[in-house]
């Protein structure tokens, strides 16, 4: 029995729990407020809250309901746009209203409930945070510059928040009703008699991240199925610091690693590599340990821990063990790893002070797209030569890939710009890229050798980039 408040009233079902959350909510609940667009995570109307309990405390995240599991609302309090709905239109729908920021109004609720999220986040209120709320949300009707506008007068409406419980100023100033102030309590309530986190006993039970690519790829296939989900194990959640290495729990999110301290620490630009990467409702719900089994060829994640050398635990439940993520990939989504066994741990060495980190990614869009070829590094230098490197790259073979034969090249090396460029040719014989939707052999190819490059720029700005670029 799946049991989670929606708005204002607890509810239970039975349905399976690959159904979405979308789904139930029109479909079962009518509460017609949450729109389809896209269902694969792209267009943001069917954007909901999120509140869970963690570490006692309540707190909301945006969700695109397409790609939620309603399993993955078990124990928690959802909240659609009927949730946040008052007598009187709530300062976000006001702003909305007065701005003309909404003309057919088919994508305003996903606007509305983005930004209620995140006058209940924690973020600074900064105009700029603002419009980074609504980064996955599409319109088709009224540009963005009326949209725009009325972020900025909510981030205006809280700039004056204080370290008050944030749900306290949400109700205070009317932005969300006041049964919000009894959900903390009913969560605690209903934590204590639920039946855990679903999990099941039955070994070949599919198992689901955040649902984020599967949920596009597979929906017909996991909608009907009872699935395990890691997303909810607390036991599989979790970013700590064991001496020089860093342990994740393969449930943690994108956005667990953006708020983690041990990660802005040692990562001072992963914002920024996470901004390439994805929505922040994509990145509220997709796992690492997700984007590690997927098993896509063009991962992000999966080609930023390949160059960390991250080591993973798979366990079946009773025995465990350790391979490299390196080992994982046999072939296009195949994987050495058993169907009864799921990932457990990851687990890498945090980069010391000689050593020099960076994700470089090329897609269609900028921002928020698929990579059509992406690439990380890590460089150890010491008197000027290169005494050890990992480099990985995505899109250029069947599966995400270390490059062993230009690692080899450059390892014993000092840097110079004949070094990069013999690199980018040696790196050739280390791929095999195809024709896709995302380029051909030939882009991939050079696109391989252009962020070779841009790493090596990034790490040496002395460099001279004129003979980089023939
Ligand atoms: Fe487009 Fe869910 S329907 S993001
Ligand atoms: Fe029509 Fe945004 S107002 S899609």
């Amino acid at each position: 029995m799946i049991t989670f408040i929606l708005n204002n009233k607890e509810v239970k079902t039975t349905l399976p729990s690959g159904t979405t959350v979308l789904d139930f909510v029109r479909y079962h609940q009518h509460l017609m407020g949450t729109k389809i667009g896209c269902r694969e995570g792209d267009c943001g109307a069917c954007t909901v809250l999120v509140g869970e309990l963690a570490a006692g405390e309540l707190r909301y995240r945006t969700a695109t309901s397409c790609l939620m599991p309603l399993g993955n609302a078990h124990g928690k309090h959802i909240v659609t746009v009927e949730g946040i709905n008052m007598n009187a239109l709530n300062p976000i729908q006001q702003a909305m209203a007065d701005e003309s920021a909404t003309q057919c109004g088919f994508c305003t609720p996903g606007f509305v409930m983005s930004l209620a999220g995140f006058c209940l986040s924690d973020t600074a209120p900064t105009v700029q945070h603002a419009i980074a709320a609504i980064d996955g949300n599409i319109c088709r009707c009224t540009g963005y510059k009326s949209i725009e506008r009325a972020a900025a007068r909510i981030a205006n409406l809280i700039e004056s928040r204080t370290d008050e419980s944030l749900v306290k100023f949400g109700t205070d100033k009317g932005i969300v009703p006041n049964y919000f102030s009894t959900i903390q309590e009913r969560l605690q309530a209903l934590a204590l008699h639920l039946n855990g986190d679903l999990r099941t006993t039955n070994r070949s039970a599919q198992r689901v991240g955040g649902g984020t690519d599967v949920y596009v790829q597979k929906h017909d296939e996991v909608k009907d199925a009872s699935i395990q989900f890691l997303f909810d194990q607390q036991d599989l959640k979790g970013i700590r610091q064991e001496g020089n290495q860093c342990i994740i729990g393969p449930a943690s999110t994108v956005t667990d690693l953006i708020e983690s301290p041990i990660m802005q620490t040692y990562f001072p630009y992963f914002n920024t590599y996470t901004k390439l990467v994805s929505s922040m409702p994509i990145r509220n719900m997709a796992t690492i340990g997700g984007n590690f089994i997927n098993a896509s060829p063009i991962g992000d994640f999966t080609i930023f821990f390949l160059a960390l050398d991250a080591t993973i635990t798979l366990s079946d439940g009773t025995t465990s063990r350790q391979l490299p993520l390196r080992d994982l990939y046999l072939s296009y989504k195949t994987l050495e790893k058993r169907p009864e066994e799921y990932l457990k741990q990851i687990c890498f060495e945090l980069p010391g002070s000689t050593t020099a980190f960076n994700f470089e990614k090329v897609s269609k869009r900028t921002h928020l797209d698929i990579a059509s070829v992406n690439s990380a590094i890590q460089l150890k230098i010491d008197d000027d030569i290169i005494t050890s490197i990992r480099l990985s790259a995505g899109g250029v073979a069947p599966i995400p890939k270390r490059l062993t034969k230009t690692e080899a090249f450059l390892t014993g090396k000092s840097v110079t710009e004949a070094v990069v460029l013999e690199a980018t040719k040696v790196a050739q014989t280390d791929i095999s890229p195809i024709s896709d939707a995302r380029g051909t052999e030939i882009y991939k190819r050079l696109l391989i050798s252009q962020l070779i490059k841009a790493h090596f720029i990034k790490f040496f700005p002395s460099l001279n980039v004129a003979q980089l670029l023939v």
